[in-house]
């Protein structure tokens, strides 16, 4: 089926998908670690890259295939390498481009595995990361010197919120001859195309609103296909390659595949060599929600935009972040990029600071306490204890995070019953009479 007109949910649906010989309209799970070779000559084309197709379910599967020919559409990209996780995939794009002795310019805004990967591990690798502040493009700039390979942001900071100019992030990094790598998953190809906004590599973690069931774990990089890696700044583009036949990635390969290089290299160097690879079923899962994602993202905003409202005349409420907010600090820059909703996290902190947010968790109803976002189902977590527990004090507060934040994944629930649970857990002995205070909300 030729895709490439069709819109979003279209594609959410078909694309990557043709139907074979069994006429099977639902996606097979191809349950299998290895594929037969037709003779020597085959395997070895294969091996060689002078043939593309299938040799061992760690390196590619046909399920699999699927799902990264779906994103790469609905991403606008050139070619996709799913992977067992979206911590997997940040890790494997950045030894993709990078080797001992080169940095990294990273905003400092970031879920709080990926902080500890380039903190703490990274470092371990020879790989410097440097972490500034992304509100200002122009920290990106300063903080680039002659060993950077790349800059890297997410487009909502998990979990303060702050949106990020990509676009303009993406100049400085074009600028100075490097690549963009966006983590999109607070925003979903569906509320952000981050490739027309100008990022290079375009990184989601599955687990979240793409599979939209906590149901699997899993992680995708997609490659635009258009940054040139043979500017001087990519020597693992432009040097023989031990690890792949002594090719050059950003020079030998021929041309249907050159504009590919980065995916294939991801797929060829580290996929193959250190093994973090999707399995089949998860895959699938993930196809599953997909076909959904432009129908569940349009409702956890929605939600998540009528909570925040909530949340803001609530008496008991200190503050409330949510880039949909017309007085949020994001709400400028996000409204011009985010067109079909703000996404589904939502953060707040209480009057009663850190010791009534833990009672608020610990007593809530209907949201489920746990470490996880974009569920179908309503989350809660006290992210300085848990997610972002590795970052010291100081780190915690450069990147905007509060002892008293509360995060909330918005799910898919009537939004009055979401918004009953979070005042019956607001509600303390000086709580004012709930009618007086709602009434200015709706009158609003
Ligand atoms: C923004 C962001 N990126 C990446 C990840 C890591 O994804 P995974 O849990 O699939 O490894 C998370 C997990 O919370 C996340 O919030």
């Amino acid at each position: 089926m030729s895709s490439e007109n069709y819109r979003f949910e279209t594609l959410a649906l078909h694309a990557g998908q043709s139907v074979d010989a069994t006429q099977s309209r639902g996606v097979a799970v191809y349950r299998t670690s290895s594929y037969l070779f037709k003779s020597t000559q085959h395997a070895a084309n294969l091996f060689a890259l002078k043939e593309l197709g299938n040799i061992y379910t760690r390196l590619m599967n046909p399920t699999t295939d699927i799902l990264e020919q779906r994103v790469t559409q609905l991403e606008g990209g050139a070619a996709s390498v799913a992977l067992a996780s979206g911590t997997a995939a940040i890790f494997n794009a950045i030894i993709t481009l990078a080797e001992a002795g080169d940095e990294i310019v990273s905003a400092n805004n970031l879920y709080g595995g990926t902080y500890t990967q380039f903190d703490a591990i990274l470092p371990k690798l020879g790989i410097t990361v440097k972490f500034v502040d992304p509100k200002d493009p122009a920290n990106f700039e300063r903080a680039i010197t002659d060993k950077t390979r790349a800059l890297f942001i997410e487009t909502i900071g998990n979990p303060v919120l702050d949106y990020t100019d990509v676009k303009a992030i993406a100049e400085v990094a074009h600028r100075n001859g490097l690549p963009l790598i966006v983590d999109a998953t607070f925003t979903t190809p569906y509320l952000l195309r981050t490739i027309d906004l100008g990022a290079d590599i375009v990184i989601n973690s599955l687990t979240k609103w793409l599979g939209g069931h906590g149901s699997g774990i899993g992680g995708i990089i997609t490659d635009a296909g258009r940054f040139n890696w043979k500017g001087g700044r990519h020597p693992l583009f432009t040097e023989p390659d031990q690890n792949y036949h002594g090719l050059r990635w950003a020079i030998d390969l021929p041309e249907p595949l050159a504009p590919i290089a980065f995916a294939l290299r991801v797929r060829t160097v580290p996929l193959r060599n250190l093994g973090a690879s999707i399995s089949p079923d998860n895959s699938w899962i993930f196809l599953q929600g997909i076909e959904t994602l432009p129908v569940r993202m349009v409702r956890h905003a929605e939600n998540a935009l009528k909570v925040a409202e909530h949340l803001e005349q609530h008496p008991e409420v200190a503050w409330v972040r949510y880039p949909g907010l017309k007085n949020d600090p994001s709400y400028p820059l996000a409204s011009r990029d985010l067109k079909n909703g703000f996404g589904g996290v939502v953060v707040f902190g209480v009057k009663g600071g850190y010791e009534a947010a833990v009672k608020i968790i610990d007593n809530i109803k209907l949201f489920s306490h746990l470490a996880n976002v974009g569920d179908a189902k309503s989350l809660i977590l006290h992210p300085a204890s848990t997610s972002h527990s590795q970052l010291s004090e100081e780190q915690q507060r450069h990147g905007g995070l509060s002892p008293d934040l509360i995060r909330l994944s918005i799910g898919l629930e009537h939004p009055d019953d979401l918004i009953e649970a979070l005042d019956d857990a607001l509600q303390t002995e000086n709580t004012p009479p709930r009618a007086s205070w709602l009434s200015k909300l709706i009158n609003k």
